[in-house]
């Protein structure tokens, strides 16, 4: 009987009384007036870190851009050819940048020092004479562009119209003069060896691939013209 006057009685939920202790309810109460003032900061740090992901990513894109679009033509970068009044004689047949002159010049008087005789052999060439080097041997040795390219720059992409390119042979061994086998020369250990000195460097190294060895060809890098001229060059991707 008693149990069916308990289930005929309606059910009265009770509250629920939770009892925080009080530090950590003090701690909540803050959390909450803060919470506002923590959003925005979360919200203000996330927006700058993508941002920052942003511009490093437009950064790549820029490199990855520049990589691939340096205006090479089959391995060789343009170059503009230099004013006419910014070349020198140095020798019969050989016109240099006014800028490394003085320096290539003492490069072959410290050579000379040490009993080494470096003879020039091609200095400024004009965009012309690039054109009839570059295209009457490609037709007379039946070469396709590319081919040729490897030991010729085409018109308009050789370091030589910068003036800033000098060949350079040893006086005692010319049958070396345009040979691999310059670098068997004490003239090529000591440039290997001194080049930088006078702002010189080899600029057709062993690691090129589109661009046969030339140990016998250098430029300069001794003016703040040259390194502007070599910039796209010198950078390292
Ligand atoms: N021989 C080098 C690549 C030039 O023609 O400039
Ligand atoms: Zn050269």
């Amino acid at each position: 009987m008693e149990q069916n006057k308990d289930l005929n009685q309606p059910d009265i939920p009770l509250a629920k009384r939770i009892h925080f202790n009080n530090s950590n309810s003090i701690l909540k109460k803050k959390l909450l007036i803060l919470s506002p003032f923590l959003f925005l900061l979360f919200s203000f740090l996330a927006l700058r870190l993508i941002r920052k992901i942003e511009i490093v990513a437009l950064d790549n894109l820029n490199f990855q851009d520049q990589i691939n679009h340096d205006h090479r033509i089959l391995g060789h970068l343009p170059y503009a050819e230099i004013p006419k009044e910014k070349l020198v004689l140095i020798e019969p047949n050989i016109e240099v940048h006014n800028d490394m002159r003085d320096s290539l010049l003492k490069m072959r008087d410290e050579a000379k020092k040490d009993g080494i005789y470096l003879v020039f052999l091609s200095g400024y060439r004009s965009i012309n004479l690039q054109n009839e080097i570059f295209y009457s041997l490609k037709s007379f040795r039946n070469q396709e562009a590319a081919e040729r390219a490897r030991v010729s720059a085409p018109p308009g992409y050789s370091e030589h119209s910068t003036g800033f390119a000098i060949d350079i042979g040893d006086a005692t061994q010319r049958e070396t003069d345009f040979e691999i086998e310059f670098e068997n020369t004490n003239a090529f250990k000591w440039l290997i060896k001194n080049a930088a000195k006078f702002h010189f460097k080899l600029s057709f190294t062993k690691n090129n691939k589109y661009i046969d060895y030339e140990p016998w060809h250098w430029r300069y890098e001794g003016s703040i013209e040259a390194l502007k001229v070599f910039e796209s060059s010198n950078r390292k991707f």
